[in-house]
């Protein structure tokens, strides 16, 4: 029996990463502003005259040990800044989509949060049209389709999420749904209900960051209040049986993200991660990267650790690229091409 084909999950019969990244996958937890390398962040604070806290890549990553998330959105929220012009969402955007297309991601659902650059006087339309540029140039260069998402940032005020939905409709030919992130406990998702009955009204697609600091109340008040039909993170479903029930029965997906989990100390200790016990409940578990720059790994790599950490098996990974493609928001007969060459794949040998 090859390494490969082992059926446990771990020691010398574990899955190979080469097996992993064979297999047909979708990212569909991804903020574009969380993908910039310390590098780039260089680069780009030279080219625009934006002073940052450190001077060398090695000085900035000494800097990613985070308490928490408001821990971590500080530092992310001061790296934004060096984002100014078209060209360095492009060049931000397109650097992802070389180093997902490694990793064997043939479609991606990408995050960004406008309020963070409009506020700063960037004007909306350069940045859907960098960001947009990049995506474009990547389906181009590796084939990787894509889908734009627009978060509101729940810790600013519910009017100036309204004003991005309105920026937003105008570029409804790239910008598919709205999403809700930042800092969550205390800014449950009902404080936006108005805001995402507008957008779903307009016909954008609704997803929501709920349970990763946040409560299980929070993941049934995105579902049952902001109507999302995937929900981002939801690690504190663990917690809730009925919930997980409620989930699996609707074919809600939660794109969880490990190496982020472990990053901001929301589950710090990997092999207690549930992902493996709610994907067991039959919930649609999905593998993810949120900001991959800063927690220490991609797409791949996150299913690497959760694959060490989890003694996941062959199989499990099968299943787990398999309802990314799924919950993807894909066309149907797209995703069933997809899955059956995933199949072929996780069959060959
Ligand atoms: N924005 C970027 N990453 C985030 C995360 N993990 N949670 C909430 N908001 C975010
Ligand atoms: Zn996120």
């Amino acid at each position: 029996m090859s390494a490969t084909s082992a059926p446990g999950g771990s020691g010398k019969n574990a899955p190979t990463a080469e097996f992993v990244r064979s297999l047909p996958k979708a990212e569909l937890h991804l903020h574009i502003e969380g993908t910039l390398e310390p590098e780039m962040l260089l680069a780009l604070g030279r080219r625009n005259g934006v002073a940052l806290r450190c001077s060398t890549a090695e000085e900035c990553r000494a800097q990613y040990h985070f308490d928490d998330l408001q821990d971590f959105l500080d530092l992310y929220f001061e790296g934004v800044r060096v984002l100014v012009g078209e060209q360095d969402f492009r060049d931000l955007t397109t650097a992802y989509l070389d180093r997902v297309a490694a990793d064997g991601a043939r479609h991606v659902e990408v995050f960004f949060d406008p309020q963070s650059h409009v506020t700063r006087g960037v004007p909306f339309a350069d940045v859907v049209a960098g960001i947009a540029g990049g995506l474009r140039d990547g389906e181009k260069e590796h084939g990787i389709s894509w889908r734009l998402i627009m978060c509101f940032l729940r810790d600013r005020p519910v009017a100036e999420a309204m004003e991005m939905l309105d920026l937003a409709l105008d570029h409804r030919d790239v910008i598919t749904g709205v999403g809700l992130d930042s800092a969550e406990l205390g800014h449950p998702p009902a404080d936006f209900a108005e805001v995402y009955e507008r957008a779903r009204a307009a016909g954008l697609v609704a997803v929501a960051h709920a349970g990763e600091e946040g409560p299980p109340e929070y993941i049934a008040e995105a579902l049952e209040v902001l109507g999302v039909r995937r929900i981002d993170h939801g690690v504190a479903a663990v917690g809730d049986p009925a919930l997980q029930r409620l989930l699996a029965a609707r074919g809600i997906a939660l794109t969880m993200c490990p190496l982020s989990n472990r990053a901001l100390q929301v589950t710090p200790d990997l092999s207690r991660h549930p992902l493996k016990e709610l994907l067991d409940a039959g919930v649609l578990v999905t593998i993810n990267s949120d900001d991959p720059a800063y927690f220490g790994g991609y797409l791949l790599e996150n299913y690497l650790a959760a694959q060490r950490a989890l003694g996941l098996s062959r199989a499990d990974l099968v299943r787990l690229a398999r309802n990314s493609l799924t919950a993807s928001l894909l066309p149907e007969a797209r995703k069933a091409e997809l899955v059956a060459e995933l199949e072929r794949v996780a069959t060959r040998d």
